[in-house]
């Protein structure tokens, strides 16, 4: 029996559709991270699990039981929000007994719950201070700790790293990772903006986009094998580059002539590919090699950021194409305006026909 199960869930603000058909079944001990634009549904999809917001359609159920009624507390699921807003007076230990002493939970029971988290979350030595003697990365970890001593069945964050800064949120996104491992039977969903959380922390990542789910699975499925254009180009950074292109040779490789006077583009072997479709090859920037001669792009390099490891050139093809990106590495010093010739591997070259993946 799956953790988590939605079937059809759908959600309306008056008669504003935001979600519809969400199908989606969780496992115990997943990490499901959501990822979409912003304004997509993930935080709306989150709180319709947590109960902070009600479900417009299709069921939500937890461990078989369907909790479309089911009070938040009563759903054996715990939150962290973005901002942890710890009570100021509280000590750690305060803010984290707070809501077990609420609920009348035994004194012995709710130390016991405390010491727990404190020791996963390595807040011991921090458990009599009050919040604003902490760091913001240790001022979230409370609250984390305030969801882990309610020892839920389901943990839900709302992007709990946006208000960090770039260290701190590469530091606590390890300690989440650890987290996970410490409680390898707690399920997780995670929602955030950041690709590198979504690429390293989750099980599963769903995307959300146009009121559904534009793909599911694991990272590396996503980003090998996206479904779609849009998760194409929604996961993996700088986005993959688009262009568009008629099939002019089927067989165990599919030749693609790319439009504008470009170049034939050797692809991985696809089904249907009838010469004369016109389709889109999809190439990401890290898949492009620089070569000397017989490249299948070759353009005008018109800007470059060198970011030490790699160094990404934004070139057109032709004028008026629009730019393409490469993601060399190392230093490639004064490309400015010379020619860059690439070429790309037919197994890393992505078709798609009308927005779909042509990969079988
Ligand atoms: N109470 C509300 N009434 C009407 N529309 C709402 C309400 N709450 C949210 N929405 C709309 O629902 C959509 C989804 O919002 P939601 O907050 O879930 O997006 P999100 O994916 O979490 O975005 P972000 O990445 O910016 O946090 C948005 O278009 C938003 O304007
Ligand atoms: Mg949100």
């Amino acid at each position: 029996m799956s953790e988590l199960n939605l079937t059809d869930v759908a959600k309306t603000y008056g008669n504003v559709d935001v979600l519809k058909n969400i199908n989606l079944e969780i496992e115990r001990g997943e990490l499901i991270v959501f990822v979409g634009p912003s304004g997509c549904g993930k935080s709306t999809l989150l709180r319709m699990v947590a109960g902070l917001e009600k479900i417009s359609g299709g069921t939500l159920e937890i461990e078989g039981q369907v909790m479309n009624d089911v009070p938040p507390a009563q759903r054996g699921i715990a939150m962290v929000f973005q901002s942890y807003a710890l009570y100021p007076h509280m000590t750690v230990r305060e803010n984290m007994a707070f809501a077990l002493k609420i609920a009348k939970m035994p004194a012995a029971e709710v130390g016991a719950a405390v010491d727990r988290a404190a020791r996963i979350l390595q807040l011991e030595p921090y458990l009599d201070r009050l919040p604003k003697a902490l760091s913001g990365g240790q001022r979230q970890r409370v609250a984390i700790g305030r969801a882990i001593v309610r020892d839920p069945k389901v943990y839900l964050f709302d992007e709990p790293l946006s208000n960090l800064d770039a260290a701190l949120r590469v530091a606590t996104r390890i300690e989440i990772a650890r987290l996970k491992e410490a409680m390898p039977d707690s399920t997780m969903i995670y929602v955030t903006h950041d690709q590198v959380e979504a690429m390293t922390l989750a099980s599963r990542i769903v995307v959300l986009a146009n009121k559904g789910i534009a793909q599911v699975g694991t990272p590396l499925e996503l980003y090998e094998t996206p479904d779609n254009e849009f998760v194409a180009q929604f996961i993996g950074s700088p986005a993959m580059n688009l262009l568009p292109g008629v099939i002019t040779q089927t067989g165990a490789q599919t030749v693609v002539k790319l439009d504008g006077g470009g170049k034939a583009v050797s692809a991985i072997a696809t089904e249907a590919d009838d010469e004369g479709k016109q389709v889109k090859i999809g190439v990401r920037p890290e898949d492009f090699v620089s070569v000397d001669g017989d490249p299948i792009l070759e353009g005008v390099v018109d800007f470059t950021e060198a970011l030490g490891e790699v160094t990404l050139l934004y070139f057109a093809v032709e004028d008026g194409t629009d730019a393409l990106i490469a993601k060399l590495p190392g230093v490639q010093k004064n490309m400015r305006g010379k020619t860059v010739m690439v070429s790309a591997n037919p197994d890393k070259v992505h078709l798609f026909h009308q927005g779909v993946s042509m990969r079988k």
